[in-house]
């Protein structure tokens, strides 16, 4: 068996692909990147491990079985680190049944192949594997103006994306507890950073404030969201991976509760000094009000103390910081942007990989 082989689902999207840069540059893992290229899979976030020996990228839909069951066969992993999902809320609300199929169903067919695999490994290779599922601060619903969610935080999912996220978690606590699969599971507050599709708030508004287009605001603005850099994650998913305890939680946040407005102002702020308007108005000019969010979460805020207190991870970036290295990632890379707009990103994964 080769005991240094890892699975990553969903590795070809914003949070995974951080993940897979991380790993093949600070580990000796080999991962075998399991991806079924939605469109919010790309490849080009990949681009700098694409040639090395210790990735090995599989176009594959967490849904199908039999291929899962192939991967399983062939490559013996020692864990699974489960990200693939439908992510973005607005699209839950206007078409929720992918996340539906992905996120539970998915979840459902990975848990039992892993299962069905790691039932037939040898005693000390069983206790050792993990399976660790990415999830999202979102399951425990909406905080009024004051507390932050702890691992102990009652369920609470509002939309349809937390529902199914929420539902996933706890399939993978049952298999746990009746299966005794090890598995951990982390939640997560927002993320930000590189690489990450121009549909979540900060890319979408970096990008359409390049582009001249208007910044639209649901509702008031005053929505509050826990900001955390996306490589800051990356790290806390490695140590959760390769130090949590089965059978735990560990909520993973950034202690960076921002409202919308804020973080917008801070954006436009950074532009008008960074890549000033040629008509010399400011991007705060873009700002719209739109139609808010149905079902919108008010405040999401995270307790990450145990995270700190058993596994010793806390984030290196403060908002601060984490925004200005966001701002010059999207600067200094028009390419990855303008592919992504255009859907040229696409091109390239289909001649591969068809569509
Ligand atoms: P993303 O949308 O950028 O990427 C998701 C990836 O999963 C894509 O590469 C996509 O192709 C792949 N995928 C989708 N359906 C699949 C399927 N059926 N089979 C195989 N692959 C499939 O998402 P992200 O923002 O990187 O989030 C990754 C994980 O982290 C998700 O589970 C999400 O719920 C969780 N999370 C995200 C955030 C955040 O702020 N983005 C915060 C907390 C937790
Ligand atoms: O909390 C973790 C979650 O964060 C993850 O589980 C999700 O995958 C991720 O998408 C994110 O969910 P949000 O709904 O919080 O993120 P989003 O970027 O869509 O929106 C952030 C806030 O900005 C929210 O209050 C809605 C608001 N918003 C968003 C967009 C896209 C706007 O005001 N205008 C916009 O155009």
């Amino acid at each position: 068996m080769t005991l240094k082989t890892l699975f990553i689902t969903g590795g070809a999207g914003f949070i995974g692909s951080a993940l897979v840069r991380l790993l093949i540059a600070e580990s000796d893992w080999t991962i075998v990147n399991i991806d079924k290229l939605t469109y919010a899979g790309n490849l080009e976030s990949l681009a700098t491990v694409s040639d090395n020996r210790r990735h090995v990228f599989s176009r594959t839909d967490i849904c199908e079985r039999e291929a899962l069951d192939s991967l399983f066969a062939e490559h013996r992993p020692s864990g699974v680190i489960h990200l693939a999902a439908e992510s973005h809320v607005d699209r839950s609300i206007h078409g929720p049944a992918e996340f539906i199929q992905t996120n539970i169903v998915g979840t459902y067919t990975l848990l039992e192949a892993t299962r069905a695999y790691w039932s037939a490994l040898a005693a000390a290779e069983k206790s050792s594997f993990r399976f660790h599922h990415v999830s999202t601060d979102e399951v425990y619903g909406s905080l009024g103006a004051e507390g932050l969610f702890t691992e102990t935080t009652p369920y609470r999912p509002n939309s349809p994306y937390s529902a199914s996220k929420a539902s996933s978690d706890h399939l993978v606590r049952a298999w746990l507890h009746t299966y005794g699969l090890p598995t951990v599971t982390s939640n997560c507050s927002n993320n930000y950073g590189p690489y990450q599709f121009p549909e979540k708030l900060i890319p979408l508004m970096i990008t359409h404030a390049l582009s001249g287009k208007p910044l639209p605001i649901y509702g008031k603005g005053d929505n509050v969201r826990d900001w955390l850099y996306v490589d800051d994650h990356a790290r806390a998913l490695k140590i959760v991976f390769e130090r949590g305890v089965p059978g735990e939680v560990y909520n993973i946040g950034g202690n960076n509760e921002k409202t919308n407005l804020e973080v917008i102002d801070t954006l436009c702020s950074l532009l008008d000094r960074l890549r000033p308007r040629t008509d010399g108005r400011s991007y705060l000019d873009l700002k719209t009000s739109v139609a808010d969010r149905p079902g919108h979460d008010k405040r999401y805020a995270i307790d990450a103390g145990k995270i700190n207190r058993d596994l010793g991870w806390k984030p290196q970036e403060s908002f601060e910081s984490g925004i200005a290295k966001t701002i010059d990632w999207y600067l200094s890379n028009p390419e990855w942007i303008a592919h992504v707009v255009s859907g040229e990103y696409r091109t390239w994964m289909e001649k591969q990989y068809g569509k």
